[in-house]
């Protein structure tokens, strides 16, 4: 132990310089692969900034030479920029094998009529695959996937009854603008009794057996200016689509959940609470939010779905 290590004579090839006396520096000379791997990274960095957006100047960056990708943007418009992730990205989304077949497929039914996408079995075949994903999307966490929404809140797309309309040209129009489906409340104008005698009316219609003086006084206030409520739902009851009122004849019931209440008594609760409180919901527009292709596709789609009109 007398000896330190840097002492020992060293079969290592030094540099010649000395310090403090006795600390040499040792020449031990990079591999060569590894230097040639350091130099090829080098010049890949070299080749990749003058290609590529690599350096930043000041607000901006450089953006690299013959680098240009062409994509389209959310209008449908072709659009040239200089090579970055999110572009080449998109095309990539929009040049695969299965984006093309279905970009020209899209096309094609964007430019053909109503009449013509419901007479083509392929058309339809399309337009279900593709609406089910926009529907999913867009409409489902209301209406649910199947179409079925919640009684009270979101009417059922799946049956064949409409409050706004259920031919193609109706559902686009609904789908375009959204809709403000309004029926005032009554609790404040009627007090229990009148409220009980309209329920009855109301309930008579769709065929209930109902006290039939009480549905009498019923109808003295549904078909007159007391009640009003013929302004909306109509003389006959059927509903006005121009107002999304609903049809009280059919056994269809989109606010108040008649099917589900056990018994007469329970079913006339329930329509005097619709009464009484009025209802106020609202469907949103969508033209801003989708493009008038998928706007197309949903409406054969919703249509499709509640066996059209
Ligand atoms: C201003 C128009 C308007 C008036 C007036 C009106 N309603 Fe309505 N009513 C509606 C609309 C719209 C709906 C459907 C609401 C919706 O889902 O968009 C509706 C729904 C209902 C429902 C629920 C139907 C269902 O399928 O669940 C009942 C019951 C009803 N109305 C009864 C009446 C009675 C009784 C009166 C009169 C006292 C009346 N309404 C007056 C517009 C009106
Ligand atoms: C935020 C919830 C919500 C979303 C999301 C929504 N809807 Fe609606 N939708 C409603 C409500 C509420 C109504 C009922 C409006 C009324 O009472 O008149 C409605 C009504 C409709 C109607 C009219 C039904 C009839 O009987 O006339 C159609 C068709 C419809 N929605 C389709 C769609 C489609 C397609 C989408 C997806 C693009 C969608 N909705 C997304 C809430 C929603």
């Amino acid at each position: 132990m007398s000896q330190t290590k840097s002492s020992k004579p060293s079969a290592v090839q030094t540099t010649g310089h000395a310090w403090d006396g006795d600390i040499q520096e040792f020449n031990n000379p990079l591999p060569s692969w590894w230097l040639w791997a350091f130099y090829a990274t080098v010049v890949f960095a070299v080749v990749y900034w003058v290609f590529y957006p690599a350096w930043p100047i000041a607000s901006s960056y450089t953006k690299g030479v013959m680098n240009d990708i062409t994509f389209l943007d959310s209008n449908g418009n072709r659009k040239t920029t200089h090579w970055n992730t999110r572009s080449a990205l998109l095309r990539d989304l929009q040049e695969g094998k299965t984006a093309v077949l279905s970009r020209d497929y899209l096309d094609k039914v964007a430019a053909a009529s109503y009449m013509e996408i419901l007479g083509d079995p392929e058309m339809m075949a399309f337009t279900r695959s593709m609406a089910k994903g926009i529907f999913g999307d867009n409409c489902a966490p209301c209406h649910g996937s199947g179409g079925a929404g919640v009684i009270g809140l979101f009417p059922n797309l799946a049956d064949d009854d409409w409050l706004w309309g259920g031919s193609v040209e109706d559902i686009q129009a609904t789908l375009e603008n959204g809709h403000l489906g309004f029926m005032p409340a009554f609790g404040e104008v009627f007090d229990d009794a009148q409220l009980d005698d309209i329920a009855s009316y109301v309930l008579s219609l769709s065929g209930h057996a109902v006290d039939a003086a009480a549905s009498e006084r019923g109808k003295a206030i549904f078909q007159t200016n007391e009640g009003g409520c013929y302004y909306c739902h109509t003389h006959e009851a059927t509903g006005l689509k121009s107002q999304g009122a609903a049809n009280l004849t059919d056994q269809i019931w989109t606010i108040a959940d008649v099917n589900g209440a056990a018994d007469l008594e329970g079913k006339k609760e329930r329509v005097k609470q619709v009464i009484a409180n009025g209802v106020q919901r609202r469907m949103p527009a969508w033209s801003d939010r989708l493009s008038a292709a998928q706007i197309k596709l949903l409406t054969v789609y919703v249509h499709e779905l509640g066996g059209g009109q």
